[in-house]
């Protein structure tokens, strides 16, 4: 705003996790990032220093260039919540409270110091709260001029839940549910429970609860989650320990549901697969029955979701096919990162009162590519620096290669043009196969990602083909909606295969392309456009004049336990440490055969796959 030049405005998520930051020029994105790409530390929590440091060089500005730069929360709300909740469970809650506390009054209190301090900026920060930060990224880049706005998530300040309505450049939160009856903590309880990592194990327990029956729905009904009709509800903190400790569940929770937490790494059993079809049940329940109210009372027929809990993209996936709301918009970084985003864009509407403009039938997040790229030269630099052999191809050479190689059953790293702002990998950062090979699935999970194999790859789809391949026929760009494989094409399971037990079933083919059918015959769904992504889209294009199939793999780019890769050189070290065939970076192909021995301590692999 300064002498008349662009307005340029910093939005920063930090001190809970997965700390971000994003830029706005006039109200339009520049770039957003998640520092853990950065640090390489998943989910890390800490300023985004280098995030925030990137968005400055992308925008061509230093920090004295700044209109202004907001933090995603009110952290006073937050510590007053924090201080009550330990006050009212004292003294069973004070040692916990000896722990979180003093990092909490370090972080918390003062950031606007560390926003001065480390950016070395002297303007002005302003705070939003936590849910209208979730409900501001969730409206104002969605392609709707009016839609209601639902934000589920663990917890805010106060909020673990709201609701309200964006119209043009406005949004306003009409209701909240409140701390400690939290949607995001009930499943991450469950999270806890079934032996995974709060916080990022939520995923695997929706890919586990096909395998189970929901044994356990009316226990969580009956004796957990007191649920109206509305969707809002209480929970039983009889049952939860997150209150006074630093777990989640304790020994009633142990009690109810017949035995302690699986011990993480153990072998999985058939209790953890029902007990995650059973939350996940009734999670999908809380939301349909909150969209269901939010509906009744906006009169929308839009609705736009973020905050943790929207990134359950089987929920998204019914509230889409039951409705009542015709169109649905997901925020691609819909946990705490896209609050960066969102306080951004609250300042530039609210407190600047710019208005906002839409175009129709297109959101503005630009296909989530808003991180950091790097030029060929640079690539080529470092794979010389790195003594890594390599071809070096026109774009329509390359395409058409790496199209076979992946017919030929081939794992490809595919590193290409600006990385994704959120958890999925959308064919940036991406490693890519066959989904017709019945084998890619088990090899993919256990010699790249070294990870369960009970879950299936995602499958991106070219947009125009979505409804020949999936019972899907709209956009599911940000991977965010789970829909039934076509009916034609799913192999129904003879009397035998039934009989196996859990993850066997998931090595029975179940469709003409397996690698991306899960169990129930469901697929998490990557529709690509040529608009957004046209060299991810023409290589997809490429395979399927190859073999006649418009759908390709498509998981992270990385290991177990370690973020997305970011630079060249996070993507070639993967390669290396793992059985990936073929590495594209940029115009640059790599084949697995002709490199150098990779020289690392043996046990690199340790950190990464005992996570
Ligand atoms: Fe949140």
């Amino acid at each position: 705003m300064a002498n008349g030049g662009p307005t340029y405005i910093l939005g920063i998520s930090a001190f809970y996790h997965d700390s971000a930051a994003c830029l706005l020029r006039d109200g339009e994105i520049v770039a957003a990032a998640q520092e853990e790409r950065f640090t390489r530390k998943k989910g890390d929590a800490s300023f985004p220093i280098q995030a925030a440091r990137y968005c400055l060089e992308e925008g061509g500005i230093g920090p004295g260039e700044l209109s202004f730069v907001g933090f995603y929360d009110k952290p006073l709300l937050k510590f007053e919540r924090i201080l009550e909740t330990y006050l009212n469970v004292a003294p069973r809650g004070f040692s916990s409270f000896l722990q979180a506390g003093p990092l909490w009054i370090k972080d918390k209190l003062y950031i606007d110091r560390q926003i001065r301090d480390m950016l070395g900026y002297s303007g002005e920060t302003l705070y939003s709260e936590h849910h209208e930060s979730h409900a501001a990224s969730a409206f104002f880049p969605s392609p709707f001029e009016d839609a209601a706005i639902l934000t589920m998530d663990g917890v805010g300040e106060w909020a673990t839940a709201s609701f309200g309505v964006g119209r043009g450049s406005e949004i306003e939160l009409y209701k909240e549910l409140h701390w400690p009856d939290s949607l995001g903590l009930l499943y991450s309880a469950f999270t806890y429970y079934t032996g995974f990592k709060v916080n990022s194990g939520e995923y695997k327990v929706m890919g586990l609860a096909p395998y189970g029956e929901p044994k356990y729905v009316d226990a969580i009904l009956e004796e957990l989650v007191d649920l109206e009709e509305d969707g809002s509800f209480r929970l039983n903190q009889k049952y939860f320990n997150y209150l006074a400790g630093l777990t989640m569940t304790n020994g009633a929770f142990d009690r109810l549901f017949g035995g302690p937490p699986r011990v993480p790494e153990t072998k999985l059993t058939q209790r953890e697969m029902d007990l995650a079809r059973s939350v996940q049940e009734v999670c999908e329940d809380i939301v349909m029955r909150m969209a269901r109210t939010v509906h009744r009372e906006t009169g929308l027929e839009n609705l736009c979701l973020a905050g943790g809990v929207a990134l359950n993209c089987v929920a998204n996936g019914r509230l889409l096919r039951e409705g009542p709301f015709k169109r649905l918009w997901i925020q691609p970084a819909a946990g705490d990162a896209g609050g960066a985003l969102g306080v951004a864009q609250l300042i530039w509407h609210r407190h600047c009162g710019q208005p906002r403009k839409v175009t129709a039938g297109q959101d503005a997040m630009k296909g989530a590519y808003i991180g950091p790229q790097y030029p060929p030269e640079t690539i080529g630099e470092f794979l010389d620096k790195e003594g890594a052999p390599y071809q070096r191809l026109e774009r329509a050479e390359l395409l058409e290669r790496v199209a076979e190689l992946l017919a030929e059953g081939k794992v490809v790293g595919w590193f290409n043009g600006r990385m994704e702002f959120g958890p999925r990998a959308l064919g940036s950062r991406s490693i890519l196969g066959d989904p017709r090979n019945p084998r890619m699935q088990a090899q993919m999970n256990l010699k790249i990602k070294f990870r369960e194999g009970f879950r299936p790859f995602a499958p991106s789809v070219l947009r125009e083909r979505v409804a020949d391949y999936f019972e899907l026929d709209g956009d599911s760009p940000y991977m965010l909606l789970v829909a039934p494989v076509k009916r034609g094409r799913q192999i129904p399971m003879t009397g035998d295969q039934k009989k196996l037990w859990g993850i066997d079933k998931l090595n029975v083919p179940r469709s003409d392309i397996p690698a991306v059918t899960h169990v129930d015959y469901s697929a998490r769904i990557q529709t690509v456009t040529r608009s957004t992504n046209p060299d991810y889209y023409d290589l997809i294009e490429a395979f399927e004049r190859l073999t006649g199939c418009p759908v390709l793999v498509n998981t992270s780019f990385n290991v177990r336990g370690e973020p997305i890769v970011c630079t060249p050189a996070d993507a070639y070290q993967c390669f290396m440490r793992t059985q990936i065939d073929h590495l594209v970076l940029g115009p640059f192909l790599l084949d697995k055969t002709d490199q150098p021995e990779w020289k690392e301590a043996e046990d690199w692999r340790k950190e990464f796959v005992l996570d």
